[in-house]
């Protein structure tokens, strides 16, 4: 049973230190959230685990960490200091100010009526300045990312060629990216800072492009199985042409069921395009137009590629799957999300979070606080599991309480140590999601919990 809708993890991520509205203390900033101590680790978890398994656990992918900041003119070339824009609408009875693609039935969501300004152009990449210059100085503008995507661009031939890579290959990066957002909204589905996972995968310009669309389609289903995301609540929108960015020839959106109490469930979770040779080629000072001049008189390199086998030059495709962190950790925490009713009659908050995902893996809980040789084993034992799983003690509570508690925030074992612990040297272990218990040899424990900790294979191709 995932979460009947997303306020209900809005209030369990508050409650359990998952995610807190940002900038409380001076009445908050709208839509922008941050991450608690347990949120960060989710977070964490789910960027180590997309990275284990597109840098690590292939062997076509690198990965790199550019600037946030780049060069202006990469925005100038990218296309989207000229398109990146909403659409923005006023209503002229109420001031309200809306994106004009999101109005249904021509009324103003606020105030009902219709009366509305004509649509313009709005550029959502924020702006700041670099240096200590005018207010008004130009040439000191700067954009923060809106998409990590271009810092991986303008490196392509600084990763090929350092790591001597032949085509097919990605490089994927992972990091904040920034979008002045008209309407954002929904908790962290649409937030004006927010992080993303994206990968581009540069192949031949013969290759089967909208095959390896699919291909890429069917990866990420499987990546998102292995988090525990059901395929039921995951879906496919082909973007229709008219609809497709400037540089994408075919764009596929896998999206998840947010909204499963309303008519319209679905929103985007992530989108796979086929950019074409777009962003090279437009990085790229020898790429000349249809009248032979240069597309892009600033440009110092050229992104092209020598194909040693056909001994052609030529600027590599790129299919690009494009995840969000946070509508990642959100789609997981709604499927994670049950309830269990205990022999007491009382409803008990479940999150079945992937073990790989939990953020503590492990509680170690005394059944005597005020047993000093029961407080020294658990302490003990949390200090030698910690170094190979995230181990946290705790006792402030019945053990009823704690349980809870761990079950809340999908901790996968609760040790418990009492009395007898003291003479067999063993503990019991507590699953989280059948609540069964067993009794383990305190030596060896971290080896059980590592076996049960491992993440659900995802299957790895040899190649595309
Ligand atoms: N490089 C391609 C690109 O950026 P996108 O569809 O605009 O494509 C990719 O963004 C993903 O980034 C989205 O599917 C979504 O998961 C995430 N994303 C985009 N805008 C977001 C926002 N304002 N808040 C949270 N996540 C966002």
């Amino acid at each position: 049973m995932p979460a009947p809708n997303i306020d209900t993890i809005v209030s369990l991520a508050k409650r359990r230190g998952f995610v807190f509205p940002s900038s409380e203390v001076y009445g908050g900033l709208g839509s922008a959230w941050d991450y608690g101590p347990l949120g960060v680790e989710l977070c964490n978890n789910v960027k180590q685990a997309w990275w284990r398994w597109l840098v690590y656990e292939r062997d076509d992918i690198e990965g790199i960490d550019s600037s946030i900041i780049l060069n202006r003119l990469v925005w100038k070339y990218s296309g989207h200091e000229a398109t990146f824009n909403d659409w923005l609408v006023d209503c002229r009875k109420c001031k309200g100010r809306f994106r004009a693609d999101k109005i249904v039935d021509n009324q103003c969501p606020a105030c009902g009526a219709s009366d509305w300004t004509d649509a313009r152009p709005f550029n959502t990449m924020l702006q700041t300045k670099l240096g200590a210059v005018a207010d008004d100085d130009p040439t000191a503008l700067a954009y923060l990312r809106p998409e990590t995507a271009q810092g991986i661009f303008i490196n392509f031939q600084n990763v090929q060629t350092t790591m001597r890579r032949k085509l097919p290959f990605g490089i994927a990066q992972v990091g904040k990216s920034f979008r002045n957002e008209v309407t954002p909204g929904n908790f962290i589905l649409r937030t004006r800072e927010f992080e993303q996972m994206e990968m581009e995968y540069f192949v031949s310009p013969t290759a089967e492009h909208s095959k390896l669309v699919d291909y890429w389609i069917e990866q990420y289903l499987e990546w998102f199985g292995s988090l525990g995301i059901s395929r039921d609540h995951l879906d496919l929108y082909e973007v229709p042409e008219a609809e497709l960015a400037h540089y994408s020839k075919r764009t596929v959106d896998i999206m998840y069921k947010y909204f499963p109490e309303r008519e319209k469930p679905w929103e985007e979770l992530m989108g796979i395009a086929w950019r074409t040779d777009f962003d090279l080629s437009t990085h790229s000072k020898n790429k000349l137009d249809e009248e032979g001049k240069r597309i892009n008189p600033d440009s110092t390199e050229d992104l092209s590629y020598f194909d040693e086998s056909t001994k052609q030059r030529f600027y590599p495709h790129v299919i690009e799957p494009a995840a969000g962190v946070n509508r990642t950790v959100l789609a997981v925490l709604m499927d994670a999300y049950s309830e269990k009713t205990n022999d007491k009659g009382e409803t008990r908050v479940i999150l079945k979070l992937s073990p790989q995902l939990a953020p503590i893996k492990a509680a170690i809980l005394p059944l005597a606080k005020n047993k000093p040789e029961i407080v020294g084993m658990a302490k003990a034992i949390k200090r030698s599991l910690q170094p190979v799983l995230r181990a946290v003690y705790d006792d402030t509570g019945g053990i009823g309480k704690l349980y809870a508690r761990q079950d809340e925030i999908g901790t996968p074992f609760c040790i418990t140590v009492d009395h007898q612990s003291l003479e067999d040297e063993a503990v019991t272990v507590r699953d989280r999601d059948t609540w069964e218990q067993e009794r383990i040899k305190v030596t060896d424990l971290a080896e059980h919990l590592q076996k049960r900790l491992k993440p659900y294979p995802v299957a790895t191709p040899d190649s595309v």
